[in-house]
């Protein structure tokens, strides 16, 4: 019942998430795990909880073509939205659950990412025994997850970027999308009722350096990112 709750409350959420692209922090998040992951040409790669699609699109435009991106999300509309965005050869994307098994075989990935995923799945520590699982010796895993329940949190250090970097484009966007941005926060409410509901996990270091390390992970890397509101963690498979 709780997962087809969670289900039917991401349907909606994808036609506001892509205003996260706006968000100076976000932006900076992106690039962040892009370097994280240090892709080379060839690599295959898993965005675990992929949405609509943002970062693998960015990693691919950093990557110029030359990365093989598979995409995975409970929800169809997010999958869908994100294959209308990204149609080059390179990309895969499916609908897949990330509280079951992994449709993947051991050792398939040479990457997994997962951003704003973790804190909502039923058994985060089963999730990365996946990740753990379809990784191949020596692959990466970075996970960026939520350690509190306040997302919005964020808006403070994205204006004050604005103003820091004079970008008045961007201020300018942000006033446009202002409607919208309300519609997420009262979004965001109504997923943190959902969340309280289903006790979603909001990690801090320890604790996700802690199932990392159970899940057989070596943490390489950990810690505060999107302006205080994450934990940005990178581990890897042992070879
Ligand atoms: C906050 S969005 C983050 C999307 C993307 N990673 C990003 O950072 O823009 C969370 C995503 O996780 C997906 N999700 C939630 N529970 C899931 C599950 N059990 N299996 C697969 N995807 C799930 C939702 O459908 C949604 O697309």
């Amino acid at each position: 019942m709780a997962t087809l709750i969670k289900k039917m409350i991401w349907a909606p959420y994808s036609h506001l998430i892509d205003l996260k692209l706006l968000l100076l922090p976000f932006q900076e998040l992106m690039l962040r795990i892009f370097l994280a992951l240090d892709l080379l040409p060839g690599q295959k790669v898993l965005d675990a909880g992929c949405g609509t699609g943002n970062i693998c699109s960015l990693l691919d435009l950093k990557t110029k073509g030359t990365v093989f991106f598979t995409g995975i999300d409970a929800s169809e509309s997010m999958i869908n939205k994100a294959r209308a965005k990204n149609l080059g050869q390179n990309f895969s994307w499916q609908i897949a659950d990330l509280n079951q098994q992994l449709p993947f075989t051991n050792k398939s990935f040479d990457r997994v990412f997962c951003c704003h995923v973790l804190y909502n799945l039923a058994k985060p520590e089963f999730s990365l025994a996946e990740f753990h699982r379809i990784l191949k010796p020596g692959g990466i895993l970075v996970v960026a997850t939520p350690q509190t329940n306040n997302p919005m949190a964020v808006l403070p250090e994205h204006f004050r970027q604005i103003f820091r970097q004079k970008d008045w484009p961007c201020l300018k966007k942000t006033c446009y999308s202002l409607p919208w941005f309300v519609l997420l926060a009262v979004y965001n409410l109504i997923l943190s009722a959902q969340s309280t509901a289903s006790k979603d996990f909001f990690y801090g270091e320890g604790e996700l350096a802690g199932i990392l390390a159970k899940a057989n992970f070596q943490v390489l890397k950990i810690q505060p990112a999107y302006a205080g509101v994450d934990i940005l963690a990178v581990a890897k498979k042992g070879g």
